[in-house]
Order: structure tokens, then sequence, then C-alpha cells
């Protein structure tokens, strides 16, 4: 499979068309963003870190069920995806309290949820990806009720399944954001899984081990994207 031309550059990764037009790839750059980009650094290496941990969490989750846009691990820095149609609505999964929801409801980091809440955003980079419901996702067509009802199906399981995959390697899974898209009529998981999409904290020493190192100025990044490394891809 040939590389072609880039289709897209976003903050953390680049695009490539193939000359097959169902893959593409995607390819994992070092510079971190945050705060819709307010914020811009790199932290070295993350895109090689990034890449080989999306790649076990991918196939963790294929052969436990989930439907995704993963094909394969080409290089340090790409990976080949199956072409997506991107549903505008990004997911949100959290188990305990942190971020924006700790703003929002005005409580502690760190509360254990009782259940998961989902939640979601309208992925548009020039509104700051506004929160939405199902009425805004209806009003705005981004999805119909029936493809929520799987996305929303496809988001708990994977909680499920990524909860026990980090609780194995002393994780807490605190939350994390899903991309889907449609591909021949199915809905498959997109994007990437890793730490600049999750939140990890170290079971017994409750460390940040995510890109909040970076948006809160923490210190140690490198590092502690390195553990995440190690610990998920260890067999
Ligand atoms: P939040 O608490 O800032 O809403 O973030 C919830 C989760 O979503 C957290 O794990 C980080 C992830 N996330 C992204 O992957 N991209 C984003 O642009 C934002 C705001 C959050």
């Amino acid at each position: 499979m040939e590389k072609r031309e880039k289709l897209y550059e976003g903050k953390a990764k680049i695009i490539y068309s193939t000359d097959d037009p169902d893959l593409i790839i995607q390819y994992f750059k070092d510079d971190a963003t945050a705060f819709n980009a307010l914020k811009k650094g790199t932290i070295e290496s993350k895109g090689i870190m990034n890449n080989k941990i999306s790649e076990v969490l991918f196939k963790h989750l294929e052969k436990n069920g989930i439907p995704t846009h993963f094909v394969e691990r080409l290089d340090d820095r790409e990976m080949v995806n199956k072409k997506l149609d991107i549903i505008l609505v990004e997911v949100v999964a959290r188990n305990i309290v942190a971020g924006s929801l700790a703003k929002r409801l005005g409580k502690e980091e760190g509360e254990v949820l009782p259940m998961p809440i989902v939640e979601y955003y309208y992925k548009d980079d020039a509104l700051g990806d506004p929160m939405i419901n199902m009425d805004h996702i209806r009003a705005l067509n981004l999805a119909t009720d029936e493809e929520m009802d799987k996305i929303r199906g496809y988001a708990l399981k994977v909680n499920d399944l990524l909860r026990k995959f980090f609780d194995d390697r002393g994780i807490d899974l605190v939350d994390y954001k899903l991309e889907f898209g449609r591909h021949n009529g199915e809905i498959l998981l997109g994007d990437e899984i890793c730490p600049d999409t999750c939140r990890l904290w170290d079971k017994a020493t409750h460390e940040k081990m995510d890109k909040d190192r970076f948006r809160q100025d923490l210190g140690k990044i490198e590092e502690a994207y390195a553990e995440v490394c190690r610990r998920v891809c260890e067999e």
C-alpha cells in the first residue's frame, strides 16, 4: 500500500490518502494542544507512544466485539485505518469526576460516579466543541437515533472493557473521548485512544498519567506517557 496525498492536518495527527480508496494512514505527531489550541507544545515521542497504545487498545476492543477502523500499525508513527465518514459527535464517557464535569457540577475531582456518564459534544473547533444532547443531534442531523443507540452501546461496552484492561495494569480509567464513523453501512470506532484522549490515574499513587500533565503544567509528561505505554504494551 502506498501513501498518497495529505488529506487533513489536525492538532495531533495528519491523515493521508493511500492507493486504496478504502484506506487512510494516520500519522501521529508530537504536537500537543489544550484549551482548543490556546496552549501549544510538544511532548517528545508522544506520537510514537500514542500510535503503539492505540494499536494495542484497538486490537483489544476488536477482539472483544467492538468494530473499529484499525487495520495495522505501519511503523513508529503511522497506522493504517479504514476510511470513515466521521460522525461529528464526540462521545465522552466518565467513571470518576474530573475536568469539565468537576467544573460544570461544582464537584471535587476524584469522586467516583455511581454509574458511568456518557456525554456528547459537537465536533466543531470553531465553536470549541460545545456539549450537546440528543435533541441537538437530531436537529442538526448529525446522526440517526439508531446510530446513536449503537454508539452509546459501544461507548458503554468500551468502558467495561477498557476499565478492566487498565485496572489490570494498575490504572484507573477516569474518563475518555471516542469518535465514531460510518463505513459500508456499519458504525466503526475511529480516531485514537491514548493518554491525549483519556484521563488515566495511577491506582496506587493517584498520579495523573495523561495529557492533564501538559494542560496543568505538572511536569514529567514524557515519563507519564512512557509509563502508560510500558504497562499497556507489555503482555
Ligand atoms: P473534559 O473533562 O475536558 O470534558 O474531557 C473529558 C475527556 O475527553 C478527557 O479524557 C479528555 C478528553 N478530551 C479530548 O480527547 N479532546 C478534547 O478536545 C477534550 C476537551 C477532551
